[in-house]
């Protein structure tokens, strides 16, 4: 097996947890990657010989981004719906079926496609795994091949056939329907099952039913909860022990209490608030209460088209009371507990080889100089994509 040492690394982000600092952190670094897998990593110094050796110039090397919530399958647009959201008017969960109609509309080449040029513009930006939902097809046809066309680019897929009631249909029904002939048909091209759990989408008990038939399929289940309002979501996700809950906007004390507990992730989604001018949520609240914390981009044509991470981790550290580190980890590490996934997310011995390296000296300037693209290379198993 060939392996390849990184040197020239002015800061190494680790995220090993048995450090004594956040990031576990090393100056001065190197990294060897032997095959897909992170073999050694150390003070450059101390580094062993290997067979090819790569400078990357006193630049530093993090974890690839691990996005753990985005919805890239959809046609059409909305930036009218953005452009008016900016003068006032509110966002709406009802938005969703305007791409509905478009998505449906789109052939199966369009759809992948354009999946495929979003993903090429994360990768660009550092994500090196992604989530991908469906939830814009709404019908048996189209969620499946929603999720078909989803799978050619991850392994992280999820249903989401419980995103919005269908302009037609009636609620009831429409959940019979995802319970039944649409999970069937969705649950061999999926990981994950999620629900829309907010006001204008679905309630605590239609979300129960489906995360139960889900989890019945063997799909574990995800939210999203208490984007719009305190709902009931975020408690049903702690108390079924779901892998996360995402947004968490709107949050009343039971719910941080109840996310400690529980051990189930916070996803943030800052660009969201961004896009819709909501709030932002309070990270520095539930990081102080012990919650897991994640940071994903939420990638969608509605309320959120960015695609990426370090604007995400920018707002976090704005907005949001986290530190540059704290909001690194949460885009990393979080991200990777978020999909209940230990092989990335770090970069110890054993970790899959997916990394980026940035033209900076430190992690602290993706925050620092927002808006700037600093990722110059994104390594995917082991291999640098450009
Ligand atoms: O995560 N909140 C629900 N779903 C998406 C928005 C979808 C849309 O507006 O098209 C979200 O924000
Ligand atoms: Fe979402």
């Amino acid at each position: 097996m060939t392996s390849t040492l990184i040197t020239g690394i002015a800061e190494l982000v680790t995220n090993d947890p048995a450090a004594p600092d956040l990031l576990g952190a090393v100056e001065h670094a190197a990294l060897v990657v032997e095959g897909t897998t992170v073999a050694w990593v150390g003070r450059a110094a101390d580094a062993p010989a290997a067979d090819a050796a790569v400078d990357v110039g006193g630049r530093a090397v993090l974890p690839g981004w691990v996005d753990s919530h985005s919805h890239l399958v959809f046609a059409g647009d909305r930036a009218a719906e953005f452009e008016a959201r900016m003068t006032g008017t509110p966002y709406a969960a009802g938005g969703i079926r305007t791409t509905v109609a478009a998505t449906r509309a789109a052939t199966d080449e369009q759809l992948t496609a354009h999946v495929g040029r979003l993903v090429a513009e994360m990768r660009r930006q550092g994500t090196t795994t992604v989530e991908i939902k469906s939830g814009y097809g709404l019908s048996v046809h189209d969620e499946a091949r929603s999720l078909a066309v989803a799978r050619q680019f991850t392994d992280e897929t999820t249903f989401l056939g419980a995103h919005v009631v269908p302009a037609d249909a009636d609620p009831d029904a429409y959940v019979d329907l995802v319970t039944g002939p649409m999970l069937a048909a969705a649950a061999p091209h999926a990981r994950w099952i999620d629900v829309f759990c907010e006001r204008g989408a679905f309630d605590a008990d239609q979300a129960r039913a489906v995360l139960a038939a889900g989890a019945a399929a063997g799909l574990r289940g995800r939210l999203h909860a208490n984007q719009l309002t305190q709902g009931p979501g975020v408690r049903l996700a702690c108390e079924l022990g779901l892998a996360a809950v995402d947004h968490c906007t709107y949050l009343a004390d039971a719910d941080v209490a109840a996310l400690a507990d529980s051990g189930t992730v916070a996803t943030l989604l800052p660009g969201v608030e961004f896009s819709t001018k909501q709030p932002y949520p309070d990270a520095r609240r539930l990081l102080d209460a012990g919650v897991h914390v994640a940071l994903a981009s939420d990638c969608n044509p509605g309320s959120c088209f960015t695609s990426s991470l370090p604007f995400c981790i920018a707002l976090a550290v704005r907005e949001m009371g986290m530190t540059p580190a704290e909001a690194v980890h949460a885009a990393t590490a979080g991200g990777a507990r978020a999909l209940d996934r230990d092989d990335v997310g770090h970069l110890t011995p054993g970790a899959r080889a997916d990394l980026l390296v940035l033209d900076a000296p430190s992690h602290r300037h993706l925050a620092y100089r927002p808006g700037v693209p600093l990722v110059t290379s994104t390594w995917l198993g082991g291999r640098p994509l450009w």
